[in-house]
């Protein structure tokens, strides 16, 4: 089965061909980064727009690079949520709108299942049951998973998520959007050690995730010191290294809870690489085997969406001709894999 996958819950338009026997054929996207950077932060109403123009372009070019043509298609699954609405809507109307032209099933993908799923493409792939750490701009959470469908959370942030903390540390030190990337780029350069940063929630049992008392507690300090370019460098990584520490307690926590022996990390977040080998040295040290998707994989994308999709149009499960999208849509509400219907 040659399943198109459709992206667009944010500022990427992610597009996708995956073969249930040949596995990812190709894929393709567009990031609207360069386009929301001049106003610090993604604008809904451009995403959306955007979406609408490249979208077909990119479902197009990704056909033809693999030689094959739009009859080839098997089934269509498109992001329904969680993510700005607008956004979805396109994705949602041109994924039906290919699948009913063709008479194909489609099927409304969960975001947060696609990020799940993402390490499944890889070919050293963990093996179920696992535990996750899903750390994206939108989320922050553990997830016990038993099964693709069957999914606990064990934890969740109860504030910003890892991915917005990193954002809003990174406008905080003038390093601009997307601050992720930038400044963990930065963190490189600086001394970890130099500053003491507080390890939220760590002192207390439980699972969830809090960074707002680390987010203001990294504010005091950079409006209280001479911002010079080193300073700005040892905090980016003081605070990075608090995060990363943070997450490897909780992940810790969830192993021996669980007693799971695999971990999976992904999200937006995941790809970062202080927290990647941070993870890797432990779970060499506790005896876990840990998983990433690959670093393209890790952001939004439509490789994702076409895998998760796949495994439950596989299952039987399609969603009937409703153009419908959800701002939120929690993981743990999606139907088991056996279970027919959406
Ligand atoms: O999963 P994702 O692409 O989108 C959502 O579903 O939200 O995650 C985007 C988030 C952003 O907050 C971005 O700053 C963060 O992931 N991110 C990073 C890195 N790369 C992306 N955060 C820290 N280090 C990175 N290398
Ligand atoms: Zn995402």
């Amino acid at each position: 089965m040659i399943v198109l996958g459709i992206e667009t819950s944010c500022d990427e338009t992610g597009v996708a061909l995956y073969d249930s026997d040949a596995g990812l054929l190709a894929h393709a996207l567009f990031s609207q980064v360069e386009i929301h950077a001049e106003y610090g932060g993604v604008v809904p109403e451009i995403a959306s727009r955007d979406h609408v123009r490249k979208l077909l372009p990119l479902i197009n070019q990704c056909l033809k690079n693999v030689g094959l043509t739009r009859t080839d298609i098997d089934a269509v699954a498109y992001t329904a949520g969680p993510g700005l609405i607008g956004a979805l809507l396109v994705g949602t109307a041109t994924g039906q709108s290919i699948a009913m032209g063709l008479g194909v099933p489609a099927l409304a993908v969960n975001h947060m299942e696609g990020h799940l799923l993402a390490p499944m493409l890889e070919t050293d792939h963990p093996v179920l049951p696992f535990v996750a750490l899903l750390v994206s701009g939108g989320h922050s959470m553990l997830v016990e998973v038993r099964a693709i469908g069957e999914y606990k959370i064990l934890g969740e942030t109860l504030d910003d998520s890892a991915g917005e903390a990193f954002d809003k540390t990174a406008k905080l030190l003038g390093l601009g959007y997307p601050g992720g990337p930038a400044l963990a780029k930065l963190a490189e350069k600086g001394d970890p050690e130099r500053f003491a940063f507080p390890r939220p929630m760590t002192d207390r049992p439980g699972l969830d995730f809090s960074f707002s008392g680390l987010k203001t507690h990294t504010r005091n300090l950079w409006l209280n010191i001479d911002q010079d370019d080193q300073t700005r460098a040892d905090i980016a990584a003081g605070f990075q290294q608090a995060v990363v520490d943070t997450m490897l307690i909780k992940c810790r926590r969830a192993m021996q809870h669980t007693r799971a022996q695999q971990l999976v990390v992904a999200g937006g977040v995941g790809a970062n690489l202080s927290l990647r080998q941070t993870l890797q040295q432990a779970g060499k040290k506790y005896g876990w085997k840990v998983s990433y998707p690959r670093l393209e994989f890790c952001t939004d994308n439509g490789a994702m969406i076409a895998f998760a999709g796949c495994q439950r149009l596989l299952a039987g499960q399609q969603t009937g001709p409703v153009l419908k999208a959800y701002a939120r849509w929690p993981l743990d509400q999606l139907p088991p894999l056996a279970a027919t219907g959406t």
